[in-house]
């Protein structure tokens, strides 16, 4: 499906092919960081949500392709304050800007803003429920660091029901050949069923375990995850599970000697600094591969590459 004027906004909308397109675009945008490809085009982050990586990096991509970057960064500063609905103010910003990217709490937001607007919506993550661009930079680093997106080994780490990128990185990746995810997390935090009914249709095989270390040698990629504070309805819950999972050298004796480790970043706690300097952790250099990816995107979805 062509990607001119196309909202994304959830991964189920993306087949392999689309999937394997961005890949490529990007791996072409990387290999020419600067271009005037957007001059003259507007993008617009409206950050209901705090975020480092996902908001600078898309306006580090605007930018370096020449196009202009206006939004907010808290909705302490926009008239939802005041009441505005977040319809309304969709149907005023739609007329300031070409494109928008969208971080909001409330699950299906990102869709609310897409039907909306008659420019293109991009999904930069709606509550708990999807963060499809950060599965386009996962999918790309794990090509990059792993050679391959067939014949892996996924570990997914920590709040596995509240993480977003995980559920997105799921359904992304069961698009391949001979796949299989362990989801190691305590039974509160267990991958949702709706993602879990979604792998078992395509018979994508997973195993559940609380036990990182029963399956950690079987594994190509660790994805970890942050337990998320802001998520949990009940604080006390939130006791009960933070600083759960700690990577640290001790993990380095439990693994294959090209295991890759892997982060959506903010880490709390979940994986020692000492870990940093090790050939399998890749975290950064995976949020570096947010400014490629996200060129893509808006680079397709502006009609300015096909
Ligand atoms: N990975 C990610 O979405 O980071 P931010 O919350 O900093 O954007």
């Amino acid at each position: 499906m062509p990607f001119k004027n196309r909202d994304i906004i959830s991964i189920y909308d993306f087949s392999k092919s689309d999937l394997l397109h961005v890949l490529k675009v990007a791996a072409a945008m990387e290999k020419t960081p600067r271009s005037s490809l957007l001059k003259g085009k507007i993008l617009g982050t409206l950050f209901f949500e705090p975020s480092t990586r996902t908001r600078l990096s898309f306006t580090s991509a605007m930018e370096q392709l020449d196009g202009q970057v206006m939004g907010f960064a808290t909705s302490a500063v926009t008239s939802a304050r005041k009441g505005e609905t977040l319809w309304d103010s969709i149907k005023m910003i739609e007329q300031y800007v070409d494109i928008i990217v969208i971080r909001h709490p409330q699950e299906g937001s990102a869709r609310l803003a897409s039907e909306a607007a008659k420019i293109p919506v991009i999904n930069a993550g709606d509550g708990s429920n999807q963060h499809p661009t950060q599965t386009l930079l996962d999918l790309y680093t794990i090509q990059k660091t792993k050679g391959r997106l067939d014949n892996l080994k996924i570990g997914m780490l920590g709040d596995l029901k509240y993480g977003r990128t995980v559920h997105s990185l799921a359904i992304a990746l069961s698009h391949f050949t001979n796949i299989k995810f362990y989801f190691i997390a305590p039974d509160a935090l267990r991958m949702p069923k709706e993602y879990r009914d979604a792998l078992s249709e395509k018979g994508v095989p997973f195993e559940e375990t609380e036990n990182l270390f029963e399956v950690s040698k079987d594994l190509d990629v660790l994805y970890a995850t942050r337990i998320q504070k802001e998520r949990f309805p009940d604080p006390l819950e939130y006791e009960k599970y933070k600083g759960i999972y700690r990577l640290d050298k001790t993990l380095l004796t439990h693994i294959k000697p090209d295991l890759r480790i892997m982060h959506p970043l903010p880490r709390v706690d979940e994986i020692s600094p000492e870990l940093d300097d090790t050939k399998h952790a890749v975290y950064f250099e995976q949020a570096g591969n947010g400014i490629p990816v996200r060129k893509a995107l808006l680079a397709l979805v502006l009609g300015a590459v096909k």
